[in-house]
């Protein structure tokens, strides 16, 4: 089975976590399950970005984004290469290093 490492994020998960995954399971979905709870405002319909997630190492070993995703993903917060939507990121049977950014665009829009 695939392992998720999530890197500590300071609030949702301050100590990081390595969680055994199924493949086929959304990284959004693996990491709800397991307690850390990254805002998912859209309910995982691919409409908004508060999912984003960065994949740090086995970002190849996932499935390519398509155009909607791409499309949100252009409007997250700190967007890197490796940037999914972690309801979109469907896990396949790689290991997976998980980086939650530190802001997204909901928390953004409420502090300021
Ligand atoms: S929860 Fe909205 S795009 Fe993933």
């Amino acid at each position: 089975m695939p392992q998720i490492i999530f890197l500590p994020h300071e609030e949702l998960c301050p100590e990081g976590a390595a969680i055994e995954a199924k493949t086929g399971e959304t990284v959004l979905d693996v990491a709800l399950k397991n307690g850390i709870s990254i805002p998912h405002a859209c309910e995982k319909s691919c409409a908004c970005t508060t999912c984003h997630i960065v994949i740090r190492e086995g970002f190849d070993s996932l499935e390519e984004s398509d155009e909607l995703e791409d499309d949100m993903l252009d409007k997250a917060w700190g967007l890197e290469a490796e940037s999914r939507l972690g309801c979109q990121a469907i896990i396949s049977d790689e290991d997976l290093v998980v980086e939650i950014p530190k802001y997204n665009l909901n928390i953004v829009n409420e502090d300021h």
